[in-house]
């Protein structure tokens, strides 16, 4: 069997090559299919985006066209998933009710557990879940507020659709902001994918048992969930108003994350592999200054988050560590400008996310990897002679 190499958390273990993402921890540099991310999140749009991550090129304007008009064609769900999303208590966190909904796809499509289906009709999950994340984050929210789904509006691109699916109310007339839609998207192409990180890896060991596509990247959105991956955008916010309930004091808070006996952590700062700026981090605290400039919000949590950035980064604890702001520090911020509620930003994080997934198990497939099985080193007892019960204790 060999030597075995303990590596806990795979700090050091690559797991998989991959030509989908680049990532230079060092220099805080970040490319998806070669393309710079600074540029993607200037020039592109969310669904090209997608394109270029699932499929390894930018695309042409008739393939844009196609791809977006597949993925309009498919925004509506089977009637019978409104009973299982009326099953969920309204308290359920979006999350656990976005996962349960992604993985029933697996019942309404059962085609999809087939490990030899071709090619096209692989193609035809990546464009359902592509069409239907929206309409299952958006129906996450509505069963959490007890409001009515709302349909997909097919005459929407793919941020106003959903944001018009969210928000908008029976009684009420609502008109999608450009300036929240435009801005929704360019925090989707910043999610879009990330290489080897705890949720993407687990889509490829799901996938890697050849289990159905839906079921992985269901598993993908649970393991986004916890704290120290996507849920992180959800727990900065909570403490920066934990901060301001607090008086505001960011010296305290800096200090408690330093306490080693203190199980706090600035949330929304370090990363496994940045030892340098996030470039996601760069480009979203410039865009929550732009997008609460043209909303016209002051939020009082910004300043908290710029004053506690500006004391991290110049704090001997924080260099010594290479600890920066990372992609879930501002965002939160603008989530909240836009009036979504924090329980749903790592739900959002996840519709962001979604493209690089689907791109991953299809590498992941069409490579033909084996099933991931990590090895381990046993610690626990040597062999033991039965003891039955009346004789223990
Ligand atoms: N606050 C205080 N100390 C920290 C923090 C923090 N946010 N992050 C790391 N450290 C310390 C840590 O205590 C350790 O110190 P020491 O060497 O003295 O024991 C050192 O820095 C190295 O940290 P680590 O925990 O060994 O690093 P890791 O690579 O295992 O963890 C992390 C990476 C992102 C889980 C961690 O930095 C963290 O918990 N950050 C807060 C949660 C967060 O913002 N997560 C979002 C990550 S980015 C987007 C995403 O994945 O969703």
């Amino acid at each position: 069997t060999g030597l075995i190499t303990l590596d806990p958390g795979y700090k050091n273990t690559g797991s998989t090559t991959s030509s989908i993402t680049f990532l230079d921890g060092e220099q805080g540099v970040l490319r998806y299919r070669g393309y710079r991310i600074e540029d993607l999140a200037e020039k592109s749009s969310f669904l090209e985006v997608a394109y270029l991550l699932i499929y390894g090129e930018l695309p042409t304007q008739l393939q844009y066209e196609k791809f977006t008009r597949e993925i309009t064609t498919h925004t509506l769900v089977h009637e019978d998933i409104k009973k299982i999303l009326d099953g969920f208590p309204s308290n359920a966190h979006p999350m656990g009710v976005l996962s349960s909904l992604v993985c029933s796809l697996t019942a309404f499509y059962p085609e999809s557990l087939d490990p030899t289906r071709d090619e096209a009709d692989v193609n035809l999950s990546i464009v359902r879940l592509l069409a239907k994340m929206p309409t299952f984050a958006a129906w996450a929210y509505k069963n959490e507020v007890g409001h009515p789904v709302n349909y997909p509006d097919n005459s929407l691109d793919y941020c106003s659709n959903f944001l018009k699916m969210m928000f908008a109310l029976p009684a009420e007339k609502y008109e999608v902001d450009p300036v929240i839609a435009k801005a929704l998207d360019q925090l989707l192409i910043l999610h879009a994918d990330h290489e080897q990180n705890c949720s993407t890896s687990t889509v490829r060991i799901v996938g890697s048992s050849q289990a159905s596509i839906y079921a992985s990247i269901s598993a993908g959105i649970n393991a986004l969930w916890g704290p120290l991956h996507g849920g992180a955008n959800q727990a900065v916010i909570e403490m920066l108003e934990a901060i301001k309930a607090d008086g505001g004091d960011t010296k305290k808070f800096l200090n408690k994350a330093k306490d080693k006996d203190d199980p706090f952590r600035l949330m929304g700062f370090g990363h496994r592999v940045y030892k340098n700026f996030d470039p996601r981090a760069t480009i979203i605290k410039k865009a929550a200054d732009d997008v609460l400039g043209k909303l016209g919000i002051k939020d009082p949590v910004l300043e908290i988050a710029k004053e506690l950035e500006y004391a991290a980064l110049n704090d001997q604890y924080f260099v010594d560590r290479k600890l920066y702001p990372n992609v879930d520090f501002y965002s939160g911020i603008i989530y909240r400008a836009m009036g979504i509620p924090t329980e749903m930003f790592t739900v959002l994080f996840a519709l962001g996310r979604l493209p690089g997934w689907i791109a991953q198990w299809k590498e992941m497939r069409q490579n033909g990897e084996p099933i991931g099985r990590p090895r381990q080193i046993y610690t626990g007892e040597n062999e033991r002679d039965y003891v039955s019960m009346n004789r223990r204790g």
